[in-house]
């Protein structure tokens, strides 16, 4: 078996169109064969050379070249990729890959493959959040593609909000994934792209929470807060690729399952303090959960008047701390990881808070820009031993390394 790993990458049409020639880039540079198809509306963002000479190989435009079929047919273009890549996937590509059509060659390729198929979406947030969009989502995620979920910013059309195309080192991450998964061969060693992964955390539980909770104040309003999860779930992602059997306890967000890892949906402090003590024994366990501070003294079991509430109020109860908890449990896992988020300097609280609430490790951070459903994240991480200042990093890269140190320290706490 060759190792040279091979990607059809296609290419739509949305301006994030020239973040792929990053993307080829990037492939090129690891030594991955790309070949690209173009879309029409693709070839209006860039241009065919463009791709043909980041990537050294001709670029595929029309389903109708008559000499190109009878040289290599389009069905034969994505059966000889180890992976199919749709970068930036449009929401008018994602409508057509979950309806089956096939009119142009990039949807012809799509409907005819038998390859693992990502997906990488951007496009305006609005198209993002339309039930129609979503709903191809899920159709194609139930047809086994591989969806990114896209980030959340400022975006060219001047909207914010969830749809930008992610940026190209965590496409690129996640097709290194994907091929391990897809062409890692026990016989023919591992893929040179995606290097067998070291799995420090094998035969380790690792417990995390993530998300916002919700609390009731009845039975449609809640108090709540901007947590995302990403950072959590991309802490969960990780310590699944280092070999860790994962639990991840989710308060209520919009992102999907990571691979590998065991999730508990809850909506409140209490259930999540519940499925908590349910996952444990755990060797770690990373509070990464915005919990609410307070809930509702008590949740009304009908919706409440509009009239009187302003004036009276609404009488609140101090939720549990389940990290302080936690801490004190007979079963207090080993290591255990909370966070702290403040708007300003995190420093000053957060050394307080780890012996406060007898957490092992802090990982601070300031909140004030757009960390809390943002991509990216400048944390410090107060041990012990003092406090070391990480670099900006996004999230995925905050996650791989704060599970690095995890793996590290329960190796010399065996
Ligand atoms: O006190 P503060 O909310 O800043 O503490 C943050 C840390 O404590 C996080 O790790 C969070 O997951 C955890 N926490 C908790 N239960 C609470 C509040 C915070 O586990 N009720």
């Amino acid at each position: 078996m060759s190792g040279q790993r091979r990607i059809l990458l296609i290419v739509g049409g949305g301006i994030a169109a020239y973040k792929s020639c990053e993307l080829v880039r990037l492939l090129a540079k690891a030594d991955v064969a790309v070949t690209c198809v173009l879309t029409d509306a693709g070839a209006e963002f860039v241009t065919p050379m463009t791709l043909a000479t980041l990537s050294g190989n001709r670029v595929h435009t029309s389903l109708w070249d008559a000499g190109e079929e009878a040289e290599i047919g389009h069905i034969q273009l994505s059966r000889a990729a180890d992976l199919v890549v749709v970068c930036p996937a449009t929401a008018d590509l994602l409508a057509k890959m979950a309806h089956g059509l096939a009119s142009d060659l990039a949807t012809t390729l799509l409907l005819a493959t038998d390859t693992p198929v990502l997906a990488v979406p951007a496009m305006n947030v609005r198209m993002w959040q339309h039930p129609a969009t979503q709903r191809n989502l899920a159709t194609l995620r139930g047809d086994g593609v591989t969806v990114m979920e896209p980030d959340e910013g400022p975006m060219a059309c001047g909207e914010y909000g969830p749809g930008r195309l992610p940026e190209p080192e965590q496409i690129a991450a996640e097709i290194a994934r994907l091929l391990g998964r897809v062409v890692a061969d026990p016989l023919a060693g591992q893929p040179d792209f995606a290097p067998a992964a070291p799995r420090p955390l094998n035969g380790r539980h690792l417990l995390v929470t993530a998300g916002p909770t919700h609390e009731a104040i009845d039975p449609v309003r809640f108090i709540a807060n901007r947590s995302s999860g990403r950072q959590g779930f991309a802490i969960a992602a990780a310590a699944a690729d280092a070999g860790a059997r994962v639990t991840l306890v989710a308060g209520p967000v919009s992102l999907s399952t990571p691979p590998g890892v065991d999730r508990v949906d809850v909506e409140s402090a209490s259930e999540m303090q519940a499925a908590v003590h349910a996952a444990l024994p755990a060797d770690a366990a990373v509070m990464v959960a915005a919990v609410a501070d307070w809930r509702p003294a008590a949740a009304a079991t009908a919706k409440l008047p509009k009239s009187g509430i302003a004036d009276s109020g609404i009488p609140l109860a101090a939720n549990p701390d389940i990290l302080a908890e936690l801490a004190r449990d007979p079963q207090r896992p080993r290591l255990l990881v909370g966070f702290a988020a403040e708007t300003g300097d995190p420093l000053a609280s957060a050394t307080e808070k780890r012996i406060r609430k007898g957490a092992d490790w802090i990982v601070a951070n300031d909140v004030s820009g757009d960390v809390m459903g943002g991509s990216a994240n400048q944390v410090h991480l107060v041990t012990d031993s003092g406090v070391e200042d990480w670099p900006h990093l996004p999230k995925e890269e905050v996650a791989r390394r704060l599970v690095a140190r995890i793996a590290e320290a329960l190796a010399t706490d065996d």
